[in-house]
């Protein structure tokens, strides 16, 4: 059976034709964002690229990851960080009146959890953590083998939890949560603010400050982005621990863009979480990066439908 993922992103809307059977990915396309057209416009120009990608090939329904706050049964889109003039916006009963398909809306790191389970780090596991890390923090979590969603479907904010209430803004409003800390958006700002005392770290050699500048820097021992990178850690490990307390999980499994910092990210994060849990969880768990990279977007979109229709 073919599916479409849609993994709406602030930047680009990324489209996949996938076939369910083995997540391969047939045929993807992307199209730009574009906020400032409006909902209803973007929406036009999500179905035109499906047609496209679907002109020769035939497939079953949609699955969209949205960020942000989602009425999973309506198709609604209560509220989205990317998409701030989206209130209640209804996003699955608009494109699928354009497509004439089922169309299932989900939370972006709530797929992205499902898409572990059924294509990636997951496979056979039903207690399964996730978390992404890029522009936010997102989290999923799948227990017992269900996806975790909470009594209004806004649940598993894993990336709003508070760190310290004393810490920085976050872009949801509250203070300190890991968002804060270990978003790349986070990253970047922890390091820009360090510029001054820190004039001669090689992340500013280039003009453009990223996350993937710091964790590059840390691998060749500077050593402002080897304390960027340990405060990182120290957020994510305070996380996970609080994660892996409540809900013992066989894996936690981290994707993003930030994840792909690799090693220099996942060695000191899981001797800083195995330091802090309680002692009868050490070992229980693993932490792994994500091995779907840059298709996690679209096979978790995909499996949004497969974990509605089954
Ligand atoms: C949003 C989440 C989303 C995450 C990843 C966060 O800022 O609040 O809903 O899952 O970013 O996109
Ligand atoms: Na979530
Ligand atoms: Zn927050």
């Amino acid at each position: 059976m073919n599916i479409v993922g849609v993994d709406l992103g602030g930047t680009y809307v990324k489209i996949g034709l996938v076939d369910s059977k083995n997540g391969k990915i047939l045929k993807k396309s992307s199209i730009e964002t574009k906020v400032e057209l409006g909902g209803q416009e973007v929406v036009k120009r999500i179905a035109n690229a499906i047609l496209k990608l679907t002109e020769e090939t035939d497939y079953h329904a949609v699955g969209i990851g949205s960020p942000g706050s989602i009425d999973k049964e309506n198709g609604v889109v209560r509220f989205s960080p990317n998409f701030p003039d989206w209130h209640n916006f209804p996003l699955g009963s608009l494109l699928s009146e354009l497509l004439g398909k089922n169309v299932y809306v989900e939370n972006d790191a709530n797929s992205f959890a499902l898409g572990e389970k059924w294509f990636g780090a997951g496979i056979g596991k039903d207690h399964i953590v996730a978390l992404t890390l890029g522009t936010g923090v997102g989290g999923g979590v799948i227990s017992h083998g269900t996806l975790i969603t909470g009594s209004t479907g806004i649940g598993a904010e894993l990336g709003h939890v508070i760190i310290n209430p004393n810490g920085p803004l976050c872009g949801c409003g509250n203070y300190g949560c890991l968002e804060a800390y270990a978003s790349a958006t986070a990253i970047v700002r922890m390091a820009t603010e360090r510029k001054k005392k820190f004039p001669n770290s090689i992340i500013f050699k280039n003009e453009k400050v990223t996350a993937k500048a710091v964790f590059d820097a840390a691998r060749d021992g500077d050593r402002l982005a080897l304390m960027l990178r340990d405060e990182v850690v120290e957020a994510l490990a305070i996380g996970i621990t609080g994660f892996v307390h409540i809900f013992n999980p066989e894996v936690v499994i981290i994707g993003g863009g930030v994840s792909r910092a690799g090693d220099i990210l996942f060695e000191p994060l899981r001797k800083r979480v195995n330091e802090l849990v309680m002692p009868t969880f050490k070992d229980t768990f693993e932490i792994i990066q994500s091995p779907l990279v840059e298709n996690a977007g679209i096979l978790g979109a995909a499996s949004i439908v497969l974990q509605r229709e089954n």
